[in-house]
């Protein structure tokens, strides 16, 4: 029998809350810690356990056909892949930071400096739209160390809580972009995985619909 394949965030923010959508839509999944691929044992559904950055392209290359993914993740490396639900949660926002004691005025602030992120063409496109050009220092995490250490004058990143940015001594300047945790669906997908993506849909709704 035809499954499809979805993708979740193997650990991180998003995991928890994607496999309780998952089991609220009555799908059971048998979850061995350490496994990267997981099969429903009462819906046609395999689950792979993937890092966030890398789903775009595995939903791309439709090997998979589905995923649960932040909608910073697909504006920053996805563009091109669309979405068949947004799921309400994972909020967040995708912010400019400086560090506290700096006087901060406008956007052009950041005209000429170094800023650290891991998400760049998010970056650049939002100064490009203002007309300002920065020097881009890109990290694969722990970005909010940067001005601390010297590194950067400010950095880019996601911003849930709060927490991080009020840990490192940064104040959030510029909300780029908010986001939240959304179904994508591979462009390649076929005809017949289409249908139970319907299914899962028509499940996802009923679920967010009692959330509220
Ligand atoms: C993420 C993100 C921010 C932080 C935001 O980092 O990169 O640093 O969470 O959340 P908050 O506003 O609730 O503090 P994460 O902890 O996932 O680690 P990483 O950056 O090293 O990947
Ligand atoms: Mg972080």
């Amino acid at each position: 029998m035809t499954k499809i394949r979805i993708a979740v965030q193997k650990s991180g923010r998003l995991n928890e809350d994607s496999l309780k959508i998952l089991k609220d839509c009555g799908i059971s999944i048998d979850n061995g810690k350490d496994q990267l691929k997981a099969t429903s044992r009462n819906f046609p559904l395999e689950v792979f356990y993937l890092r966030n950055g890398d789903i775009p392209q595995y939903l791309r290359d439709g090997v998979v056909d589905i995923a649960i993914i932040g909608e910073n993740v697909l504006i920053e490396k996805g563009k091109d892949i669309s979405i068949a639900e947004r799921l309400g949660f994972s909020k967040c926002r995708v912010s400019l930071a400086v560090p506290k004691n700096e006087t901060y005025n406008s956007i052009t602030d950041f005209e000429g400096k170094k800023i650290a992120t891991s998400y760049p063409n998010t970056v650049k496109d939002y100064l490009a739209s203002k007309g300002v050009t920065a020097d881009l220092h890109i990290i694969n995490g722990s970005v909010e160390i940067a001005p601390n250490i010297g590194l950067a004058y400010g950095i880019c990143d996601i911003v849930s809580s709060g927490s991080t940015l009020f840990k490192n001594n940064l104040k959030e300047v510029e909300v780029m972009l908010k986001s939240e945790a959304v179904l994508a669906v591979s462009p390649t997908i076929s005809e017949e995985r289409k249908e139970l993506l319907k299914k899962i849909q028509f499940r996802i709704k009923s679920v967010l619909q009692a959330r509220q």
